[in-house]
């Protein structure tokens, strides 16, 4: 039996794939490439030697989805596949609410059809909006407060709808915090396109020399130092949640979500210094205006993942920037 993982060769879903791989579970993936690119495959494959069914083919696309499933003995899934910047949400709505819950609906259809009952979602902490108070536990308020957010929020529905509706379903919501970092080797990390949106890939850029200096934005939050306080989580230790995750699918029904993060938050300063600390490189920066919708502060209670699914987070935040460097400096152009 195999896993079907949906937007495998991004950046969490090929970390998953290699951890996967190495704790013995059979992949079918999925991807349309219009966030990554084929030569992860390749990566995958150089680094753990094993070869992975895969598809090319789009979420909107259903019979291409179809094929898989008919084509494969699936029992679980991992949905990863996704839109996932904020910006561009905000500037096309209907292009996130139509990929995104559409796509997970035509998902989730096939899934019923063939019987695939146990089910792990990649969510966000951004479900959370502004947050009223840190540490965010589960049962905080919903609140996203952009597109992209909201169709997390929606699909949570969507699934948490599902399972009431067959009690042999299995589901397991994944709230990600800040997940930074790369594989050990070097052979496999983050590669964003055009000029990084988010904090860690923009620092590495800077660190390659392929940018000035990192745009600080903001430095009058209500924070210790007066920027933004955020929960960053090593990459790996967020793939090593996923493998917990399907595992309590086998011995649970109904659904249950979870906070991933390290439960520690750190400024953005305090990035700049354990980067500099991990590489031995200089980050210059400039002051820069806030970026709309950030808040000030935000990090995990990962208490009930820690006691339900066993897990916690093992890197610390100078694995998270020498890792991250590493796949940088050895791939300055990304794959
Ligand atoms: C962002 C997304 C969030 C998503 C998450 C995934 C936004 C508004 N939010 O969260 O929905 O789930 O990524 O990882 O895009 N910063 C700088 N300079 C930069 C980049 C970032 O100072 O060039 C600061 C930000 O103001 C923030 C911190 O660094 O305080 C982290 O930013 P980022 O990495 O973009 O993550 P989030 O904003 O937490």
């Amino acid at each position: 039996m195999a896993v079907l993982i949906t937007g495998g060769t991004g950046y969490i879903g090929s970390h998953t794939i290699v951890e996967l791989l190495g704790a013995g579970y059979d992949i079918v993936a999925m991807d349309n490439f219009s966030n990554s690119k084929p030569a992860v495959l390749d990566r995958i494959l150089e680094i753990t030697g094993k070869k992975i069914k895969f598809y090319q083919t789009d979420m909107l696309d259903k019979p291409g989805m179809e094929a898989m499933f008919r084509e494969n003995r699936i029992d679980s899934c991992i949905h990863f596949a996704a839109l996932k910047a904020v910006g561009e949400s905000v500037e096309k709505p209907l292009l996130y609410y139509k990929n995104n819950v559409t796509g997970t609906l035509n998902l989730l259809e096939l899934t019923v059809k063939y019987g695939v009952g146990r089910f792990v979602f990649s969510s966000s902490a951004t479900v959370y909006g502004k947050p009223a108070s840190v540490p965010i536990r589960e049962d905080f308020p919903l609140s996203p407060v952009n597109p992209y957010g909201q169709t997390k929020l929606m699909i949570e529905q969507i699934l948490t709808d599902l399972a009431a509706s067959d009690s042999a379903m299995s589901v397991v919501i994944l709230r990600y915090f800040n997940p930074v970092g790369a594989h050990k080797s070097g052979r496999l990390g983050e590669d964003p396109c055009g000029i990084p949106n988010n904090l860690m890939p923009y620092i590495t850029q800077v660190a390659e020399g392929r940018l000035p200096y990192l745009p600080v934005y903001g430095n009058d939050y209500n924070t210790r130092d007066g920027t933004g306080v955020r929960d960053y989580i090593h990459i790996i230790d967020l793939a090593r949640a996923h493998i917990s995750a399907l595992e309590y699918t086998q011995s649970h029904s109904g659904v249950e979500c979870f906070n991933i993060g390290t439960g520690r938050g750190y400024s953005v300063f305090e990035i700049i210094r354990a980067y500099e600390k991990a590489t031995g490189k200089r980050i210059p920066y400039q002051i820069a205006p806030r970026r709309p919708g950030d808040i000030d502060e935000c990090y995990a209670d990962p208490g009930k993942a820690n006691r339900l699914l066993g897990w916690r987070a093992e890197y610390d935040i100078e694995d998270m920037c020498r890792d991250a460097d590493r796949w940088q400096s050895m791939n300055p152009s990304g794959f």
